[in-house]
Order: structure tokens, then sequence, then C-alpha cells
């Protein structure tokens, strides 16, 4: 459905004579309908720079990018974007802010049952009438994710939505994002620096190398659905990240003598 091809994305250097930045090199993938996409990669490797392309936030320097076989040239309303921050309006309740997507997109009458059901289904039933601030932080990460699942889109663009918030939240927003995902199934392409939340999640892990940002490996994650928690206990998990971050390891250490061959 999303076809990446032959992607090439240089930023200009900043200041006299800096040389160009080459953020990504030659990236070519495919996002499937339905699909959940992890990507995972040393900072600096081009996992913003890709998803902000697919958004349509950038332009790639060279190579297309393709939804439905037609390129994409700017943000459009199939594909909303989930950041680390859940920039929420603070002087907007939690329904408004979730009704806001929908507001802006059409000038029709705000269907407030479809919001409602959204506060529901995010667990948010009580605090509806809520300020930002008067929530923690998962509850508002929930708010911004219910905001673009409002829009009914076909891709959900997620930049480590979960980067800024403690284990036990991160743990319990995983489970949500699992569950919610279950039911409305839309594409995915999810960044995120933890290996173990990228293999939970994902049906497919794409590891990224640095400078220049390649695809490095593709590794589908053969694990039963629906997963919970509890699924990072298995063997199968463990040889999934076992394998991963083998191949993110040695982008960001040189090997050790233990991986080398005698
Ligand atoms: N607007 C910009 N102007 C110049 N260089 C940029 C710009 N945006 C990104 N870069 C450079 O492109 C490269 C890739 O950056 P990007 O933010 O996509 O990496 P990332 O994989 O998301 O990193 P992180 O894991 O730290 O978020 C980096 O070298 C970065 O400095
Ligand atoms: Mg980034």
């Amino acid at each position: 459905m999303i076809e990446v091809q032959n992607v090439t994305k240089v930023f200009p250097g900043h200041g006299k004579g800096a040389s160009p930045v080459i953020a990504l090199k030659n990236i070519t993938m495919t996002l499937h309908e339905g699909e959940f996409v992890s990507v995972v990669g040393a900072s600096g490797c081009g996992k913003t720079t890709l998803l902000h392309m697919i958004a349509g936030f950038v332009p790639p320097t060279s190579g297309l990018i393709s939804l439905d076989e037609r390129p994409i040239l700017g943000p459009g309303v199939e594909r909303v974007v989930v950041f680390q921050q859940p920039t929420l309006y603070p002087w907007l309740s939690v329904r408004k802010n979730i009704a806001l997507g929908l507001r802006l997109r059409s000038r029709r009458k705000i269907p407030w049952d479809t919001v409602d059901e959204y506060v529901r289904r995010i667990g948010l039933v009580g605090f509806e009438n809520h300020l930002p601030h008067q929530l923690s932080g998962g509850m508002q990460q929930r708010v911004a994710i219910a905001r673009a699942l409002i829009m009914n889109p076909k891709i959900l663009l997620m930049d480590e939505p979960f980067g800024a918030l403690d284990a036990q939240t991160r743990s319990e927003m995983q489970e949500f994002l699992l569950d919610l995902w279950q039911s409305i199934r839309c594409t995915v392409l999810f960044v995120t620096h933890d290996v173990e939340e990228a293999v939970l999640l994902g049906d497919r892990v794409v590891v990224m190398s640095p400078r220049p940002g390649r695809v490095k490996e593709d590794v589908p994650i053969d694990i039963h659905r629906p997963r919970t928690w509890d699924t990072q206990l298995s063997p199968e998990f463990l040889r999934y990240k076992r394998e991963i971050l083998s191949h993110i390891r040695h982008d960001v250490l040189p090997p050790s003598p233990v991986d080398q061959p005698i």
C-alpha cells in the first residue's frame, strides 16, 4: 500500500563550508495494508526522516514514495502522526481534543457519539471534561492516539510515542495499543529505540543502520496474536530480540573480541 522506492534524503549542511548530511540512502520498502511495522536503529539513522517523508512533511531528494500507487506530495488525512510528546491543546478538554481532527477536516457537525466511543476505548470515561494538565503522561498519549484514529486513517505513523513514559506506563501503553490495534487493524509504522517494544508490537521489524541511513534487515516476527506483556517471556521472543540486538550492536559498538571468529 505504501511503497518507498529507492529514496534518498540529503539535508544541506548548516553553516559555511559544512558538508551535506545524507540522512537516508537508497531506501526501498513496502508497507502492506493492515500491517504493523516497527522500525529500530541507532540514533541518527534516519527513522524520523523516513516517517516525516511518508507523512508528507518533507519531500525525498530522489526516489518516490507512493500510497495506493499515487505519489505522496504532502500531508493528507489518510496519514496521521503520533509524536513522542502528545501535543494536545492545553485549553481544550479531552473530548474537544479528540474531536479536533474532525473539526479541522470538515465543517460538518461533530459526531459526539463517535468521540465518546473513543473516550471509552481509551479508558478515559469520567475524564472527558478534564484538561490535559489534569492527566498523566500515559493518559495524554492515549488522547493523542484517539485524536489520530478518529480520523479513520489508512496509516498511523508513530515516532517513539512511548519514549517519554516511565517503564510501567510504557508497558501498559504497549498492551493498550495491542488491544486497540487488534480491533482497528490499520497499517502502522512504529518507530522506537526499544527492541523489545518493536518485537512485541510488530509483524515485522525493519532494522536501519546509520551514516548513511539504510535498511539493514527486515525481520518478520512470527509470534501469534493476540500478544500480551508475557509474550516477552517466551523463548521465541528472546530469539528475535537477540537477533535484532545483534544487528544493531555492530552499528553502535565495534565488535567485541567474543563476537569475532577465532
Ligand atoms: N532538518 C534537518 N536538517 C539537517 N539535518 C537533519 C535534519 N533532520 C535530520 N537531519 C539529520 O539526518 C540524520 C537522520 O536524522 P533523524 O532525526 O531522521 O534520525 P533518527 O533515526 O530519527 O534519530 P533518533 O533515534 O535520535 O530520533 C541525522 O544525521 C540528522 O542530524
Ligand atoms: Mg527520531
